[in-house]
């Protein structure tokens, strides 16, 4: 069955982060499966989507923030309310960040708040989300990424949050395989969005190391829809994943490490000029 027939049996949709990239391009996708199916989108901005009012609703929230979640979170049950009854309901947890550097390059503030975005605001709102997810049934989609396989090394705290939501999911997906719903721990590799501007990266993706957004919203909602616990893009992100778990994790945190400091160097060497190519 494909995913247009799949996301018939869903009455709503709850997309973190749709003000920009992937999850931009994940709430586009949703609407090409099914375009009359209410979406909440919830971060600090409101997306620029040109959607219906009554198909896209926003919530502004900042999901680092313990105290945003949980003022914010009577809009999203009310949201939730208001659907249809019997139909199964979407969560997918993409606002992320990350920071690029030596550690402890950048302030600890950065740090702080992108452990509380990646980890726990993705903790919490599941947690607020969960008797919900359990009364219709439905999908959680976790936005992990390739960098949740080995160490990261100058992205090691980004990394190991990453490397923490794909655990947490594989382990979530197992106590919930009774209740109906489903977790996905989506995986990309590099994508062309704001992200690596955002980190502190100077150089932006190519079309050869960037995966266009469209295309990889497409893969994470074909993977959801069809059951699947690990979502990576495309032979060469899976040949990666295999090869990084299977290595002694010493090895790989070492090859990681050579690979993103020679980035590092890169940006050193090729300065601000780079910017803009
Ligand atoms: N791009 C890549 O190469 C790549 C690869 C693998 C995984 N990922 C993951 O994909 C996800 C989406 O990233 P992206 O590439 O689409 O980057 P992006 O274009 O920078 O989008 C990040 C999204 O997160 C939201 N966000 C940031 N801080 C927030 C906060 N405090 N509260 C609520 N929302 C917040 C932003 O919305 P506001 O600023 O409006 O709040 C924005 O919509 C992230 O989890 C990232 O780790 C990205």
């Amino acid at each position: 069955m494909d995913a247009a027939r799949r996301i018939e049996g869903f009455a709503g949709a709850i997309v973190t982060g749709a003000s920009s990239g992937l999850g931009e391009a994940i709430v586009k996708k949703i609407r090409e499966l099914k375009a009359n199916l209410p979406i909440l989108s919830i971060s600090r901005s409101e997306p620029v989507l040109h959607i219906p009012e009554f198909t896209l609703k926003h919530v502004s929230c900042d999901l680092s923030n313990q105290a945003r979640i949980i003022s914010c979170f009577p809009e999203v049950k009310g949201f939730v309310e208001g659907l249809e009854e019997n139909g199964k309901l979407l969560l997918v947890n993409n606002s992320g960040i990350g920071a690029y550097g030596e550690f402890p390059e950048d302030e600890f503030a950065k740090l702080g708040a992108m452990i509380d975005l990646n980890v726990r605001g993705v903790v919490h709102l599941t947690f607020l989300m969960m008797p919900l997810l359990k009364a219709r049934g439905g999908a959680i989609v976790n936005v992990s990424s390739l960098a949740a396989f080995q160490a990261t090394p100058y992205l090691s705290v980004y990394g190991a949050t990453k490397a923490f939501l794909l655990h947490w999911s594989l382990s979530l997906r197992e106590e919930l395989r009774p209740s109906g719903v489903t977790v996905l721990a989506a995986c990309p590799g590099p994508v062309r969005t704001n992200f690596f501007r955002a980190a502190g990266f100077k150089r932006r993706l190519d079309n050869v190391s960037g995966r266009n957004p469209d295309e990889v919203a497409s893969a994470v909602l074909q993977a959801c829809f069809k059951g699947r616990a690990i979502m990576t893009f495309g032979f060469r992100d899976w040949l990666l994943a295999a090869w990084a778990s299977r290595l002694p994790k010493t090895w790989s945190s070492r090859l990681s490490g050579a690979a993103l400091r020679r980035l590092r160097l890169d940006r050193f060497k090729e300065g601000p000029d780079k910017d803009e190519t």
